[in-house]
């Protein structure tokens, strides 16, 4: 099979994959409405409880980075699939600049979470052995086999994999991205993919873009569920997530800033960043 051939086969295959996780985000909604989660939450307005609204920073740099994923997302596509004329140039230079953007956010987000003076939230992400152990009763709650959501932190685990997942996906999307970067560097008359060609050959070159666009399906196939989570099971926190309504906290209530660990939060105030 040539390296074209390849290229083809992973398009489909990633195109079916993509389907099925559509066909199964349909079950697991049909579900959500049969199970009766549906009617509790969006008819009677039971949704989760929080103890604390989430704070400005990481909502603004979040929405800064889904902005520039759905850009780099939609360019990166038109790269590979020129769905209509004429917008070559511009579309790749769109997704060289937003590539930089998503790169700016991410690091911030990462010097936030560990050296933010108020909320230096990085051990919101961190998996010990309380989540481990919780893993198999939040996979239960969200296959419908059981009722009860078990609550030990902020984020249940498997949003503490993806969101860490999500962030060594970055850095590798980063590196390939930048690897296979065909810019006319200023002073030495050469380009990083010059380079990387020079050392990896062609076939190298090829890899490092087949991994790139290998995990531009994976971010699609998380964003995708982690968007119909997020408006879902907890519609209130997305809306205040995005500045849109603010959500009601309870004192002593599940969710955000009741992790052991976590920073105390006023229970009334949105809280300080
Ligand atoms: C994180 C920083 C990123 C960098 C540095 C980067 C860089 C690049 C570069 C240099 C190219 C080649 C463009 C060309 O042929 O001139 C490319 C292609 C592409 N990028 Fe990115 N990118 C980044 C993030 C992303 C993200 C987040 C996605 C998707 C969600 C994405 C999806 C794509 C796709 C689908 C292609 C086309 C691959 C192909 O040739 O088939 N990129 N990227
Ligand atoms: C496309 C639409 C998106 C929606 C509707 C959305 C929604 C949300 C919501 C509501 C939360 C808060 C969860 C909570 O506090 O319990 C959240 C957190 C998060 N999302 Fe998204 N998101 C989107 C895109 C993305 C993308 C593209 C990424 C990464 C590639 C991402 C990464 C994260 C991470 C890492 C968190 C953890 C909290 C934080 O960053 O402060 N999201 N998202």
């Amino acid at each position: 099979m040539d390296l074209m051939q390849i290229n083809v086969w992973l398009d489909v295959a990633f195109s079916a994959i993509y389907v099925c996780v559509l066909l199964f985000l349909t079950w697991h909604f049909s579900m959500f409405v049969i199970k009766g989660r549906f009617r509790k939450a969006f008819i009677e307005g039971k949704w989760p409880e929080h103890d604390a609204r989430p704070p400005a920073t990481p909502k603004v740099l979040h929405a800064f980075h889904m902005f520039s994923m759905i850009i780099l997302g939609f360019t990166g596509m038109y790269i590979r699939f020129p769905y209509f004329g004429g917008g070559r140039e511009f579309m790749r230079n769109t997704h060289y600049v937003f590539m930089f953007i998503v790169i700016v956010g991410v690091i911030w987000r990462v010097w936030y979470a560990f050296k933010s003076k108020t909320n230096a939230d990085y051990r919101e992400f961190a998996i010990g052995k309380k989540d481990i152990e919780t893993a198999g009763g939040v996979l239960k709650y969200y296959g419908y086999l059981s009722d009860d959501k078990p609550h030990v932190a902020k984020y249940n685990v498997m949003q503490k994999m993806s969101y860490g997942l999500f962030l060594v996906m970055m850095v590798v999307q980063a590196l390939t991205g930048l690897l296979i970067w065909r810019y006319q560097l200023p002073l030495i008359n050469a380009s990083l993919y010059t380079g990387t060609a020079a050392i990896v050959g062609a076939t190298g070159v090829w890899m490092i873009r087949m991994l790139h666009y290998v995990l531009n399906w994976g971010f699609i196939i998380m964003t995708t569920v982690h968007m119909y989570l997020a408006f879902s099971v907890d519609v209130p926190c997305a809306l205040d997530f995005f500045g849109i309504k603010e959500m009601d906290v309870v004192e002593g209530g599940h969710g955000h800033g009741h992790a052991e660990e976590a920073p105390v939060f006023s229970a009334v105030a949105p809280a300080a960043d």
